[in-house]
């Protein structure tokens, strides 16, 4: 594909993060034109003070996105999940049928997506993706994995990491991926606050949980260890590290988060249902 149009059609937190990690890519083949599209003037206008680029174009408004829509080779979908059927009957006269729409709904299935087109990747992203430092699942439909598998890989790799995987484990990518920033925000809070509660300033405190959660994942992803291997080499027989983890072992940290994870996936799987 050469020379190809983008239209982010519901272009609000995730949108915006999708598109400015691409803004901010070089790869082969780059799109002339993204288009973001917002329903009202005044989610635009914000759009257009926070994401300024000489190939992003802004639109709002039924007539408008429609014909954004008819330029596109690629819609990204970025609207809340209950909004996409309501969406496609809008825009629906624009749609050409060959287009790919790359879908960042959580819940939302392939199946119920395929009415835009049958080309079809669903998306599993997150915020950290506004700084290049997201996670992307991806799952295909039969037709956009034999034609668009590596466009795609290409234009979602920039939001950090993407790799692909079957739509049957999109809700537990939806509960780890999606809602991890979350679940790791109130480990950093907890962090932040037993720092708080034993002296430290609290910015010295937060910026302390940060690096700290910063640096061990990359401890963990460079290394390739077992997390458990890489926490047993800094428990010393009798001393800090054992007796705060046993504490927390006592107050059910582990399953308690475990089953937060296993809470939202069954939540996720509960919104294609509906
Ligand atoms: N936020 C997260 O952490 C997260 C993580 C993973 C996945 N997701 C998924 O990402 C999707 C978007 O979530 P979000 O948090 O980015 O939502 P959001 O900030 O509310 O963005 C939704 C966007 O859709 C636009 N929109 C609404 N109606 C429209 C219409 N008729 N035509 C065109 N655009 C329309 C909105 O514009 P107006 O403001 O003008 O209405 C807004 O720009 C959701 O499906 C969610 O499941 C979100």
């Amino acid at each position: 594909m050469k020379d190809y149009t983008i239209v982010v059609l519901g272009c609000g937190v995730m949108g915006t993060a999708v598109s400015s990690a691409i803004l901010k890519a070089k790869f082969e083949p780059y799109p002339a034109r993204i288009i973001g599209c917002t329903n009202s003037s005044s989610t635009n206008a914000l759009l257009e003070s926070s994401l300024q680029h000489e190939i992003f174009e802004y639109s709002y408004g039924v007539e408008a996105n429609t014909k954004a829509v008819s330029e596109a080779d690629i819609i990204i979908l970025g609207c809340k999940p209950y909004m996409y059927q309501q969406i496609y009957e809008e825009i629906k006269s624009g749609l050409r049928g060959d287009q790919l729409l790359i879908s960042l709904l959580a819940g939302t299935t392939i199946s119920e997506l395929e009415i835009f087109t049958p080309y079809v990747a669903k998306v599993m992203t997150n915020t950290p993706a506004r700084f290049g430092a997201g996670t992307a699942a991806i799952a295909f439909s039969k037709l956009a994995e034999e034609k668009y598998e590596d466009l795609v890989l290409k234009l979602i790799s920039p939001v950090g990491e993407a790799f692909k995987i079957d739509e049957k484990n999109m809700d537990a990518a939806t509960a780890l991926i999606g809602s991890g920033p979350a679940f790791c925000l109130l480990m950093m809070e907890s962090l932040i606050e037993g720092g708080v509660r034993m002296g430290l300033p609290w910015e010295v405190a937060k910026l302390s949980a940060a690096k700290v959660m910063e640096g061990t994942a990359k401890m963990a992803l460079e290394t390739k260890e077992h997390p458990a291997i890489l926490k047993s080499k800094v428990c010393t027989p009798g001393g800090t590290t054992i007796g705060g983890l046993l504490k927390m072992e006592d107050a059910g940290v582990r399953s308690g988060i475990a089953r937060g994870v296993e809470e939202a996936a069954r939540i996720s799987a509960s919104f294609a249902k509906k």
